[in-house]
C-alpha cells in the first residue's frame, strides 16, 4: 500500500503543493487531472480557438475602459478564467459565455490582488500597466506561470520608472504615479513588456516612444482593441511604436484572432498521425512565420481566405536545424510540440531555443516515450525515427503538455499524460477536439 505524502515544490519563488501517493515505482497526485490517450489518424474540420496570448492582453486593457467590452470567440482555457478572477477582485461585472465575453469595467475599482492569484498566470503582470493607466496606482504580486525559464520582469519595471512612476518591488509589488510620456529603448524584443509599456501609455500624459517592440501578433492585435476604445497608438509591427495619451477610453467590441499556436499544434498533430485536417476561421488563419519551417518538414498546405487544409502526407522530412526566436522567427511557443513531431522525421533534426533558457522539461518525459532527444548547449538534438510507445508521463508546462499529447497520438499503445491543468491553461476542450478528429483522449482526475 503506498504512504500518503505531502510534496511542496518551489520554483522561481511560486510555491506548490500537491498531497501525493508514493511508493518506490509510482507517484500518484491527489486531485491531479490526466488524460488517457489512444490514438488514430486525426483528421476533419476544425473551427480554431481564439488566441490565448491576445486575449490575456485583451482582458488587462478592459480595466482601462470607461464603457463595456464584448469579446468575441475568446477561448475558455484556464489562462482566461484566472485573469476573469484578477477582474472580479477590481470590481469588475463579467459574463461568459459559448465564447461570448461581456465585461463591464465602468466603475472598476483598484483593489490589491491576492498573491495567489497573481500565482496561476503570467499574463497577470499586464494590469500593471492598466492599472496605472487608469488610477495611477496598481498593488500586485509577481505572477506565476510556466517554469520554462527565469522569467524575470525587470523590463517591465525599468520602463514604468522611465515614465516616472515610483515602483516598490519587496514581497508584493506596489506601484504610483500618473505615467508621464517617455522613450525608451526595451533591452529585448518583450513580448509582455511591449504590452505593459502600451498599456502604461493610451492614458498618460504625452507621447511615448517604444523602441525595439515586440512585433508578434498579439502585439498588433492588442493595438488594434485599444484603438477601437480610443488609444491613438502607430506603427506597432515595426519594432518602434508611438502613443499619443489620451484622457480615457470608452468601451469597445472586438473578435479575437483564431490561436496561431493551437493551430500549429493539431497541424503537426496530424501529420504525426498521417491523417488530414483542414482548419477554419471566419477572420482568417495567418501563421507566416511556421510556414517555411513546416513546408521544410513535407507539410502540405493550402491556403484559402479562411482555412488552411493540410493534405495527406506519409513522409516528415528532418529539418536540420530551426532556431525559435522573436516574431517574425519560429515561434518558442511551438517548440516543444517540434520535439515530438521531429523525432517521427526520416533522419535528425537541431532545434535552438533563444528566447526562454530552460524551455525543456518535456525531454525527459518525451525519451521514456521512445524519443531520442539530447540536450546541446543552444537546445536539443533530435534524432529522428523514433517510434513513440505509450505509458505515464507527467506535463511540466503548457506546451510541453501538448507535445506529450501529440507524442501519445502517435503511439502504439495507450497513454497517461498527468499535468492535464498545464494544458488546459491554454487549449480549449483539447480532449473533446482530439476525440471529435479521430483519437481517444479521456480526462480523468486523480481521486484518494
Ligand atoms: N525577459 C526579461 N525581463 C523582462 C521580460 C522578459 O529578461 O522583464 C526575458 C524572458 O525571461 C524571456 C524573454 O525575455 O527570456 C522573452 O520574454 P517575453 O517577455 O517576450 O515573454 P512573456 O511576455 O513572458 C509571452 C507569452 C509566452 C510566449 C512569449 C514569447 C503571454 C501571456 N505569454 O510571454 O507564451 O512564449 O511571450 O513569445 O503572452 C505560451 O503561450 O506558452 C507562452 C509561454
Amino acid at each position: 500500500m503506498p504512504s500518503l505524502y505531502r510534496i511542496e515544490l518551489s520554483l522561481n519563488g511560486n510555491l506548490f503543493g500537491w498531497t501525493a501517493y508514493a511508493d518506490r515505482k509510482t507517484l500518484r497526485v491527489v486531485g491531479m487531472a490526466y488524460v488517457t490517450l489512444k490514438g488514430g489518424k486525426i483528421r476533419g474540420e476544425l473551427s480554431l480557438q481564439g488566441s490565448k496570448n491576445a486575449a490575456l492582453p485583451i482582458l488587462a486593457a478592459s480595466v482601462l475602459c470607461r464603457g463595456e467590452v464584448k469579446l468575441t470567440h475568446c477561448p475558455d482555457i484556464t489562462d482566461v478564467r484566472d485573469m476573469l478572477s484578477i477582474l472580479s477582485c477590481f470590481r469588475v461585472p463579467w459574463s461568459f459565455s459559448g465564447g461570448e465575453l461581456l465585461l463591464d469595467p465602468a466603475k472598476a475599482q483598484q483593489k490589491k490582488v491576492p498573491a495567489e492569484l497573481m500565482k496561476k498566470t503570467r499574463g497577470g503582470i499586464l494590469f500593471l500597466g492598466a492599472l496605472l493607466g487608469r488610477f495611477s496606482e496598481a498593488e500586485l504580486s509577481t505572477p506565476g506561470g510556466c517554469s520554462i525559464g527565469k522569467r524575470p520582469i525587470n523590463f517591465h519595471l525599468e520602463l514604468l520608472r522611465s515614465m516616472g512612476v515610483q515602483v516598490t518591488e519587496q514581497e508584493e509589488l506596489s506601484a504610483k504615479g500618473r505615467p508621464a510620456g517617455a522613450e525608451f529603448t526595451l533591452p529585448y524584443a518583450s513580448v509582455g513588456a511591449t504590452e505593459n509599456a502600451i498599456l502604461a501609455a493610451v492614458c498618460a500624459d504625452g507621447v511615448t516612444v517604444i523602441r525595439r517592440a515586440a512585433k508578434e501578433p498579439e502585439i498588433l492585435e492588442l493595438c488594434a482593441f485599444l484603438r477601437k476604445a480610443g488609444a491613438k497608438i502607430e506603427n506597432e509591427g515595426l519594432g518602434q511604436i508611438t502613443v499619443e495619451g489620451v484622457p480615457a477610453l470608452h468601451g469597445a467590441e472586438h473578435r479575437l484572432s483564431g490561436d496561431r499556436i493551437a493551430a500549429g499544434t493539431y497541424l503537426t498533430a496530424a501529420m504525426m498521425t498521417g491523417g488530414s485536417l483542414t482548419l477554419f476561421d471566419p477572420g482568417g488563419i495567418s501563421i507566416p512565420e511556421m510556414l517555411p519551417t513546416f513546408s521544410k518538414t513535407g507539410m502540405l498546405l493550402e491556403k484559402t481566405k479562411e482555412t488552411i487544409i493540410l493534405r495527406e502526407s506519409h513522409e516528415i522530412k528532418p529539418v536540420g536545424e530551426m532556431t525559435t526566436a522573436p516574431f517574425p522567427a519560429f515561434p518558442t511557443d511551438m517548440q516543444s510540440q517540434m520535439l515530438s513531431y521531429l523525432s517521427l522525421a526520416s533522419g535528425d533534426s537541431s532545434v535552438t531555443e533563444t528566447v526562454f533558457e530552460s524551455r525543456f522539461a518535456v525531454l525527459p518525459e518525451l525519451n521514456q516515450m521512445g524519443a531520442f532527444l539530447t540536450l546541446t548547449e543552444k537546445g536539443v538534438y533530435v534524432r529522428g525515427s523514433c517510434r513513440f510507445r505509450g505509458t505515464t508521463v507527467y506535463a511540466k508546462d503548457l506546451r510541453g503538455g501538448a507535445a506529450l499529447l501529440l507524442a501519445g497520438l502517435a503511439a502504439e499503445d495507450e497513454t497517461t499524460v498527468y499535468g492535464f491543468e498545464y494544458i488546459a491553461r491554454g487549449y480549449e476542450n483539447i480532449c473533446q477536439t482530439l476525440t471529435s478528429l479521430g483519437a481517444s483522449a479521456i480526462l480523468k482526475e486523480e481521486k484518494t
